[in-house]
């Protein structure tokens, strides 16, 4: 058991299983992309670890992006607004293929499918190495799922708790 913060967080998925559910999730993108170069984009932070080791399962020439989904506060009276940064490439008419850490109510990957459709976009798919499904609010198809968890908080392999818990190497889940 280890804390993090105030809470208490134990052992659930290893590092093994992650590299398995990663290099699975790799072969199946190469199979559906044989004569494409697709561009990967990760979103920072949390995707930062599964990017890396996504890409050195993927054995086909492709590329590499990184965005960040800020949020600001607005004024006062306005609820906070999400931005996209860190997007400085023509998308027109490329495969894009968004590398998230997790879904969860999916309002993220919503936001982030509503944006790219924008940009003329070919083919758009989504990869996510976790997913909550029963904390999943949207009707949109996740094409690549690594691993299905229970809606329970996790930290470990970029995913955070308050800041802290992104360089643990294995999966811990919040101990009840
Ligand atoms: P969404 O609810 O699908 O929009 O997910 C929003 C964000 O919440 C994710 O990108 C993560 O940063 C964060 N998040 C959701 N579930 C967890 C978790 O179990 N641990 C750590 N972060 C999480
Ligand atoms: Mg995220």
């Amino acid at each position: 058991m280890i804390q993090i913060h105030d809470k208490h967080f134990v052992p659930f998925i290893s590092s093994k299983e992650l590299d398995f559910a990663i290099a699975s999730m790799a072969k199946q993108v190469e199979n559906d992309f044989v004569d494409e170069v697709p561009l990967f984009i990760g979103v920072l932070n949390g995707a930062f670890m599964v990017v890396s080791d996504f890409m050195k399962h993927y054995n086909k020439p492709c590329e590499i992006s990184f965005v960040k989904m800020s949020s600001y506060e607005g004024t006062a009276t306005t609820n906070d607004v999400k931005e996209l940064i860190g997007l400085d490439q023509d998308l027109t008419g490329r495969s894009v293929i968004i590398i998230e850490d997790i879904v969860d109510t999916g309002n993220t990957v919503a936001k982030l499918k509503k944006i790219f459709k924008a940009k003329g976009v070919k083919t758009l798919k989504i990869a996510t190495l976790f997913f909550k499904p029963d904390a999943y609010l949207q009707d949109i198809k996740l094409d690549y799922v690594g691993i299905r968890i229970p809606n329970k908080f996790i930290v470990g392999y970029g995913l955070d708790y308050d800041g802290l818990g992104r360089n643990l190497p294995e999966i811990y889940q919040l101990k009840e």
